[in-house]
């Protein structure tokens, strides 16, 4: 789902304030409802003295009765007094004003009592002839609800303060945690750590966050690649130009003792050039492979550039045979000249070299839906299934001894293992593709190595 983060953030808020209302305000209202009854105690009192003025009335008279009222009224500081069901009041008591206004009696202490009015309500307890009431305003100290304030306030503003915090704290968390995961994979990596990655520390969530941890996996993956890459590559380099150095620390030697002077120069020269293009060669290498280029800026014939190619190899290698087929002509747009040309002479190089004197290599180029595909094959030893892609890797070399007794001619020193790294850099950056494969005529023996590769007649790269 897109934005789950943002729908997850809005349903947690959303149903979380609804909730959080509902659940304040069905509070409020319960509190207050189980709040608006007197006390059981307190209604025992009440009706204790009903009953017992009852008692008083009956067998002890209207007198004894008025002086039992008199001292309930100073005992609770309240308004006392008995009245039948006509209104009267008697027993030297006196309806109050509003009460006769109001033309009812008193309410029952069961009752529900409301909280807010001014006065205290009157409660009845009615005698046994039920026409007689004893009538008493609820003391002050009976009346319930005394705990309405500090309720109210627990419940309308501590509550949603400590809900809030909570949410608060939750959603901090959500939030949080993968980003402090992020953090920490990120200064990892600044530490060194190559390895440290992000999104596997978060492999159960699936939303906007974690999509940012995979974006910086994507690119520490990258990141560490180039680093590992480099670094092996300085290696390589490092290795490949020993040889060369410590030739040329003998021809020196040479040189200062006057010996061999012609031919120690000669070889401090060749030692020389062997370096710059070993230098030269790996620098493409690495330019091509961090930077990925597009190079689009030709358009040519690929019959014209083959040709030119073919013959410079067959002068370069008369002893064998270079054949190539190709249409009359096969116009490539967007591409680079440069680079298609140094690739197919590497590969072409590296066929000639492996291919015994007489052999035949062959260049095929066809034209098929609005693809080059040109096919080198040559006739010699071919190169272990295993290795086929490793050929491509900087600085491989199929075992050099077995290399070594290929190389039936060459007039150029032995390879440093760049040539088909570096084509095919050069033809990716055209928007081609390459693949080496084994011809085999009988089961396993190899009959020589095939290289194809794949151009776009029309380059899409922008
Ligand atoms: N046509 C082929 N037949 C057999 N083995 C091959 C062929 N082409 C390449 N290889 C093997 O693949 C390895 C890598 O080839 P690549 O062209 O990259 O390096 P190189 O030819 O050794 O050196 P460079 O091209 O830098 O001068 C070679 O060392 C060789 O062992
Ligand atoms: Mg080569």
């Amino acid at each position: 789902m897109k934005n789950k983060l943002l729908w997850q953030l809005c349903a947690f808020i959303a149903v979380g304030t609804v909730l959080l209302f509902w659940a304040i305000a069905w509070l409020t209202n319960h509190t207050e409802t189980s709040m608006s009854f007197i006390d059981d105690a307190h209604q025992e009192e009440l009706y204790a003295y009903g009953k017992r003025a009852e008692y008083i009335y009956l067998h002890e008279g209207e007198g004894a009765l008025a002086a039992y009222l008199e001292h309930i009224k100073e005992e609770e500081d309240t308004w006392v007094a008995v009245v039948n069901s006509q209104m009267t009041a008697f027993a030297n008591t006196r309806l109050l004003d509003d009460y006769t206004e109001r033309f009812q009696l008193g309410r029952s202490p069961e009752w529900k009592v409301h909280l807010y009015f001014a006065e205290n309500p009157v409660m009845e307890v009615p005698f046994v002839d039920e026409h007689t009431h004893f009538l008493i305003q609820l003391p002050q100290r009976m009346r319930p609800g005394s705990l309405l304030l500090i309720t109210r306030l627990a419940l309308q503003i501590a509550l949603p303060l400590i809900i809030l915090s909570v949410l608060s704290f939750m959603l901090y968390r959500r939030v949080m945690t993968p980003l402090k995961q992020l953090e920490k994979a990120t200064r990892e990596f600044t530490d060194g750590n190559l390895d440290a990655r992000a999104a596997v520390t978060m492999s159960k969530r699936n939303d906007e966050l974690t999509a940012l941890a995979k974006t910086f996996d994507n690119m520490a993956e990258r990141t560490s690649s180039l680093i590992y890459n480099q670094r092996s590559l300085l290696a390589d380099l490092s290795h490949e130009l020993r040889t060369p150095l410590a030739r040329m620390d003998m021809a020196i030697d040479f040189v200062e003792q006057d010996m061999q002077r012609e031919q120690a120069l000669n070889r401090l020269r060749y030692e020389a050039g062997t370096m710059r293009e070993l230098v030269e060669d790996t620098l493409t290498f690495a330019w091509l492979s961090t930077e990925s280029p597009r190079l689009n800026t030709d358009d040519f014939d690929l019959v014209e550039l083959i040709n030119v190619i073919c013959d410079d190899a067959r002068f370069e290698y008369p002893d064998r045979v270079l054949e190539s087929i190709t249409p009359d002509q096969a116009v490539i747009v967007k591409s680079s000249q440069l680079a298609l040309g140094q690739a197919l002479e590497n590969i072409l190089r590296n066929a000639l070299r492996h291919t015994p004197e007489k052999g035949k290599v062959t260049l095929t180029l066809t034209d098929e839906n609005n693809q080059y595909q040109i096919v080198i094959a040559d006739e010699g030893n071919g190169v272990p299934e295993s290795m086929l892609s490793a050929i491509f890797e900087p600085f491989f070399r199929v075992d050099t001894a077995r290399a070594a007794s290929n190389y039936v001619h060459a007039t150029k020193r032995s390879g440093f293992g760049l040539g088909l790294a570096l084509a095919k850099r050069q033809i990716e950056a055209i928007g081609g593709s390459i693949l080496a494969r084994n011809k085999h005529e009988a089961q396993d023996v190899s009959s020589g190595l095939e290289v194809s590769i794949t151009l776009l007649r029309e380059s899409k790269a922008s």
